[in-house]
């Protein structure tokens, strides 16, 4: 476990009263490495036992009451099934998104500019060795493979932050110029979509606005339907697909950490949309997941004993 000190990893500052603001490099430097930086979407066609594509969608700090109470996730919940016993593992965020696609949280404790070392796996390898391409698309990441965080620099506001990337805090993604060039931002997504070169497994992060982290549940649930309602009717988007919406974890600490869950796609038959799972889950199932549904085998860490979300 090593701090970060590479060029564009800038430090957090705490500032006085509550709000963590995250400093982020300036904006020539990050404009002379923009023209440079290297993007790749590779794409490819390995049939799943459930689904052909995945896509995980991270909202951000919200107790279950307060999601499930919302309109525009309640409509959310209408087009898929709600898993009613999805627990988030820890708080705060990093570990979670770690945890999320590590099989454990590998000692990420807070939200810090960890490195976890080269040797520690992640799904990325399961999903290389099997041949199904992947790729993470993060609100306002000023660049693919940006390894810093990023204000708004109209407003000063949060933006785009590395605690909120999964694969970000490993450095066997990090030190791979390749695997850091599917780190994309929403421009690349609209373009990959546009011309159909989405991978087949995908991690989407609004900005710190739109998940809610500096805002509220009705704004990450107004985003959330005006992101996914033209995209579950649109085919390019729905090739067998599963999406999985939840939560990083409860805003409250000291209560159960179960978090507003939802399986979404085309692989969701009718007669199951707008019903409620009680099966207990946790962000291991999405790994586990993953691997099951094309034959990837595990990391042996937390994912392997985690229950499967989607039996079709
Ligand atoms: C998104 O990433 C691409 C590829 O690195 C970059 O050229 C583009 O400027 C970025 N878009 C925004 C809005 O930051
Ligand atoms: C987040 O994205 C929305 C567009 O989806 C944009 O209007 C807003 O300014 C962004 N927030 C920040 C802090 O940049
Ligand atoms: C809930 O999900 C699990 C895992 O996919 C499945 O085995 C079970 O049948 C589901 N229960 C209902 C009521 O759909």
């Amino acid at each position: 476990m090593r701090f970060s000190t590479g060029l564009l990893v800038v430090g957090i500052a705490m500032t006085a009263d509550a709000q963590t603001q995250y400093t982020s490099t300036g904006v020539a430097a990050v404009a002379a490495a923009a023209a440079t930086a290297k993007t790749l979407s590779p794409v490819s066609s390995i049939r799943g036992n459930q689904f052909d594509r995945f896509i995980n969608i991270w909202l951000e700090n919200t107790d279950i009451d307060m999601a499930a109470g919302d309109p525009s996730l309640q409509w959310v919940a209408k087009q898929g099934i709600t898993l009613n016993n999805y627990n988030a593992i820890t708080h705060p965020s990093q570990p979670n998104y770690v945890a999320s696609v590590g099989g454990d949280t590998h000692w990420v404790w807070e939200d810090w500019m960890f490195r976890i070392d080269s040797d520690v796996r992640t799904i990325v390898d399961l999903l290389e060795d099997g041949g199904v391409s992947w790729g993470l698309y993060q609100e306002d990441m000023p660049y693919s493979g940006f390894e810093g965080n990023w204000v708004n620099h109209k407003t000063g506001a949060n933006d785009y932050v590395r605690k909120h990337n999964p694969l970000m805090s490993y450095d066997s993604v990090t030190s791979n110029e390749d695997r850091l060039a599917k780190s994309k931002n929403f421009t690349m997504f609209y373009r990959d979509l546009e011309a159909d070169t989405l991978p087949q497994w995908m991690f989407i992060t609004p900005n710190m606005t739109n998940d809610g982290h500096d805002s509220s549940v009705t704004v990450a649930g107004a985003w959330t339907k005006r992101f996914l309602e033209p995209l579950l009717s649109n085919p390019t988007f729905m090739q067998n697909t599963l999406i999985m919406l939840t939560f990083d974890e409860t805003e409250c600490y000291i209560c159960r950490n179960r978090v507003f869950s939802v399986l979404l796609g085309d692989v969701i038959p009718s007669s199951l949309r707008g019903t409620m799972n009680d099966t207990s889950f946790n962000h291991y199932s999405i790994m586990s997941t993953v691997e099951h549904n094309w034959d990837l085998g595990n990391l042996g860490l937390n994912d392997e004993k985690a229950p499967i979300m989607f039996n079709k």
